[in-house]
């Protein structure tokens, strides 16, 4: 599905100049916890080795929430940082949008735990949206349909995960990938310049959806003695799938994205992908010919927080001043779905 776009094959697609964007960002911000795990302290509790996770994933340490955290402490701490960047009181937001697949619980929606400890509207309407590391593309994009619709105003939008609770930490290949962390956007309408978000598009793809999944604590496999003894309520990942269909799919999508808008790869001046894995990231950078310097990265310090990669990835950049006013920036993700997409902002 692409917005603003065209939705067929990147190969018979004809240049579109883009219409004006109808939102854009009004403010970032980001939150890690503070202990740090070292790919050393994982050798402490799996066979593994520095070099292997740096050689195959680029990441030397990642954050690991403290216990008594919670999933809303964090997207609070962020959401709280971008309502400051973006100059706007809480009370002004018309939607919070939390993008996750590590809840506080089940049910209620991790969202309105936020609304509560960031002082929004007692009435202001907030859910969670479930698109894995995928899923703050999936929120700007909803975001962006109720500011162009004029339901609403002013969004928030978090990606925040808590992936330590939810890894098999006796699991080599799955838990030296993962970190917590939250990132947020507020967004608001556009003003009628070019600045905003140019377009996104979002894809799914669920006959690959056993290729990385928590199998149990839904209603599949409710929890139990049995499920948990079986590990089944940690990620189990089929990782080479995961790595080809990531090369694939990010790459088409976002020359999808920056064909379709009429636009060029050399007009991106910053690229944001998904922090999954440095490889994956490289293979997408070579495919696509973008110059390296301008594909930006921190999975080095934070490892794979899924949801909460790019906002975080965004936030850090936007305060170091590596990303300015009116840069054009696209980013992509894919995750557990198989779901994923690309949106290309002019901050
Ligand atoms: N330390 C040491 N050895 C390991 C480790 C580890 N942490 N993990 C796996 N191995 C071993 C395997 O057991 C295997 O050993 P064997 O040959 O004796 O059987 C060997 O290393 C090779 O395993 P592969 O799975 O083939 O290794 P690969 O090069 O594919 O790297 C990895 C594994 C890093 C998981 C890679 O497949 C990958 O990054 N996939 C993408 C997954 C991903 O990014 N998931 C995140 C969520 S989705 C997303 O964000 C896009």
């Amino acid at each position: 599905m692409s917005h603003r776009g065209d939705s067929r094959g990147a190969d018979n697609l004809p240049a579109r100049p883009a219409g004006p964007p109808k939102s854009r960002i009004l403010g970032t911000g980001s939150f890690l916890p503070p202990l740090t795990r070292t790919n050393a302290d994982l050798e402490a509790m799996v066979e593994t080795s520095d070099s292997w996770i740096r050689e195959r994933t680029g990441i030397r340490e990642r954050r690991v929430a403290p216990p008594g955290m919670l999933t809303s402490d964090m997207a609070a701490e962020a959401a709280k940082a971008a309502l400051l960047s973006a100059d706007l009181p809480p009370h002004k937001l018309d939607l919070i949008v939390v993008a996750t697949i590590t809840p506080d619980v089940p049910m209620p929606a991790t969202a309105v735990f936020v609304q509560q400890k960031i002082g929004a509207a007692p009435t202001c309407p907030a859910f969670d949206l479930s698109a894995a590391c995928a899923g703050f593309i999936y929120g700007i994009t909803v975001a962006d349909k109720f500011l162009a619709s004029g339901a609403a105003e002013h969004v928030l939008v978090i990606g925040v995960e808590m992936l330590s609770r939810v890894v098999n930490w006796t699991d080599r290949s799955t838990c030296v990938l993962f970190g917590d962390g939250a990132g947020a956007v507020v967004m608001g309408r556009a003003t009628g310049d070019d600045r905003g978000l140019l377009g996104s598009s979002i894809y799914s793809d669920g006959s690959l959806a056993n290729s990385l999944i928590i199998p149990g604590g839904g209603t599949a496999a409710p929890l139990s003695t049995e499920t948990i003894a079986q590990r089944r309520n940690t990620i189990h990942m089929k990782g080479q799938d995961i790595f080809k269909a990531a090369v694939k799919n990010l790459y088409s999508s976002s020359q999808h994205l920056v064909d379709s808008m009429g636009l060029h790869n050399d007009d991106v001046d910053w690229v944001v992908p998904h922090q999954a894995n440095m490889r994956i990231i490289d293979q997408v950078t070579m495919r696509a010919n973008y110059p390296k310097g301008k594909v930006l990265s921190n999975i080095e310090r934070v490892g794979n927080t899924s949801s909460a990669s790019i906002p975080i990835l965004l936030d850090e950049r936007v305060k170091d001043g590596t990303i300015k006013p009116s840069d054009l920036v696209l980013m992509c993700a894919l995750g557990a779905g198989l779901s994923w997409g690309a949106a290309l902002v002019r901050m």
